[in-house]
Order: C-alpha cells, then structure tokens, then sequence
C-alpha cells in the first residue's frame, strides 16, 4: 500500500510516499523561511499563496524520486488541522481532488498527532503506552498515548507554547525568525550562572505549563544588561537551560505519576539538542528511554502525514471527501 502525504499547516510545504511494505520511499519539503523572514514572522496569506505554488511540483518530484506514479497510489493523507487555514486548504484542496480523480481515500490527518507518530519511523520504537512531551511552535502537551487515535492529555501551556517562547526570545535577542535553532545555538557560546530565569509553574502541583512569564524576564533582562555579544549569548544560556529544566521537571512528574518510562518527545522543538540531551539522560536515570525523531522529523515534513495517514487508515479511518479543514483541532477529538 502506497500513501502520498501532503503537509501544508503553516510555513512549510511537504509532500512525502510512504510504503506499508518498504517503508518511506521519498520525502521532499519546500520551507518558505525566506519568504517570512524579513517579517519576522509567518504571514499567513503569503504562506497559503506559496503552497499553491509548490505543492503540485513537490508532488511530482516526490512520485520521481520514489520512481513511481500517481496510479500506484493507494490512498492520499492530508492535514487538515490544526494550523493556518488558507494552509490547510491548499493542501486539504489538492489532496482530495487527487484522491477523487484516482479513486482513492483521503485520509485527514491531525498535524500533531502526525508529530507524534513519527518517532515510530526510527529503528528503535517505543511500545503503546507511552507518555509523549510535544513540543512544537504552537503547542505543548504532555500525553499519555495508549494507542493510535487513544490519547489522554496530562498537561498543556496554559499560554505560550515552548516554540513561541524561543521564536519570542530570538526576535528579543535581534535573531531571525524562525528562531529556536538560532537561540540554541547562541546558548552554546553563553556562561552558566550569570542569569537565572524562573522555571515557570514547578513549584506547585500538576503538569500544565507557563511560558508567557518567562519571556517577560527575558525581555526585563535585556533592557537591563548591557547587550553587548557575549551578554546575549549568556542570556540565550540561561534561556535555554529555564525552558529545559521546566521541561524536564513536567517529564519526571509524568513518569512518576503514570508508571509509564518511555518517552517520545516530538515537534519543533524536540530538535534542541539541550533538549534532547537533558531528556535523554533523565530517561536513563529513571530506567527509562527516551525516543526521538530523527532531525529532519521535528519540524513540519511530508513523512509524519502519510505515515500518520497510514496508521489511521490501518484502524479503519472513514476518509470523507466533505472532511471540513480545522484551524483548530484537540487532538483528543479526532473521530
Ligand atoms: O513543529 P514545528 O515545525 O511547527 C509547528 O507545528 O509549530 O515547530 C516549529 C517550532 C518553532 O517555534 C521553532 O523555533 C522551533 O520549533 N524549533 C526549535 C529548534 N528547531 C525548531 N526550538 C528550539 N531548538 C531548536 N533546535
Ligand atoms: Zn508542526
């Protein structure tokens, strides 16, 4: 069984072929970082504007690099959600017209349940449940997952997602957008101990998180201290390890509450590699393990979508062709 996935949520347009049999046979992403960059940020109508303009041509290329064609395919798998909505339709638009000309299903699939599986393309794969920290640029969720489509939110940002804390700070700090491997990067050329930041909302009980405060101490921070480099990069240290720590302090009390020791962590974010280290190791103190994606997987890609599509289709997803787009969309309500 062969499936196109076609992601189109936000900035970047990917279009990936999964085989149930080979595995992936291509994947190809077009990022439109360029595009927003002097805006600083993502400008939805551009956004939707240049995935019409990519998407076709990703499709081609895709089905060439896997050397097969659109009468090969099985079924198409599309996100449909949450995400920028003039986005979603043109992947939502493209999708389903493709399936209805080939006779085939559109499977809609939810982007970050689509983060979430992807970690399952690795060699080394967690076994159901599992807890699952995503980390992306709009949300943060700690979940227990007891199979695909079977998920039980244990905590969520209450207001900033970890992304938009780091695009945040990076825009604060004079880096481009998007701005986390930026920020992560700058943290690797700071000293410890200079600064301290809060570790928003560990002090009491409970898995939600907070980042809106810990941006505003940032922002103190550097109207205070003089921003030469070096201050900025010691800013960017103590960012990071404020936003790793609390991060890592939620994962324990999951661990501890759930019983559960594997721990999948996905989404933009989760290619920090402060990140990963810090979880990596905490996995190992507790017996645990912890499993990623590879790099290329945390961030918004074709692969996790038709992947995703594939696994929703294995549990007998209904493929509607009148499927509405949802800018948002729980991941606890998928049908
Ligand atoms: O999952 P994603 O590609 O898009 C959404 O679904 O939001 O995540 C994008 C987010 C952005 O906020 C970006 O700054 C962040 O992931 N990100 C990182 C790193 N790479 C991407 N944050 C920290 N460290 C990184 N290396
Ligand atoms: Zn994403």
């Amino acid at each position: 069984m062969q499936i196109l996935g076609i992601e189109t949520s936000c900035d970047e347009t990917g279009v990936a072929l999964y085989d149930s049999a080979a595995g992936l046979l291509a994947h190809n992403l077009y990022s439109q970082i360029a595009l927003h960059e002097q805006y600083g940020g993502v400008v939805p109508e551009l956004a939707s504007r240049d995935h019409v303009q990519r998407i076709l041509p990703l499709i081609t290329k895709t089905l060439a690099d896997a050397g097969t064609d659109k009468q090969s395919l099985s079924a198409i798998a599309y996100t449909a959600g949450p995400g920028l909505i003039g986005s979603l339709l043109v992947g939502t638009g493209v999708g389903r017209s493709l399936a209805y000309a080939l006779s085939i299903p559109a499977v809609a699939v939810h982007h970050l349940e689509a983060h979430l599986l992807v970690p399952m393309l690795e060699d080394d794969v967690p076994h159901y449940p599992f807890l699952a920290l995503l980390v992306s640029g709009g949300h943060t969720l700690l979940i227990q997952v007891y199979g695909v489509g079977d998920y039980k939110i244990l905590g969520e940002s209450v207001d900033d997602a970890a992304g938009e804390a780091f695009d945040k700070t990076a825009k604060m700090l004079g880096l481009p957008y998007p701005g986390g491997a930026a920020v992560s990067a700058l943290a690797d050329k700071g000293r410890a101990g200079r600064f301290h930041f809060p570790r928003p909302m560990t002090n009491r009980p409970g898995l939600d998180f907070s980042f809106s405060g810990l941006k505003t101490s940032v922002l103190h921070t550097i109207q205070k201290a003089a921003c030469d480099e070096q201050t900025k990069a010691d800013i960017a240290h103590a960012f990071v390890d404020a936003i790793v720590a609390t991060l890592l302090i939620k994962c324990r009390r999951a661990i501890e509450q759930t019983g559960l020791t594997q721990l999948v962590i996905a989404g933009g974010v989760s290619a920090n590699k402060q990140l990963r280290l810090g979880l990596h190791d905490l996995l190992a103190q507790m017996q645990g393990k912890a499993f990623f994606p590879r790099a290329e997987f945390c961030t918004d890609n074709g692969a996790m979508v038709a992947y995703a599509g594939y696994l929703r289709l294995q549990a007998g997803a209904s493929a509607p062709l009148n499927f509405q787009a949802k800018p948002r969309w729980l991941i606890t309500d998928i049908a």
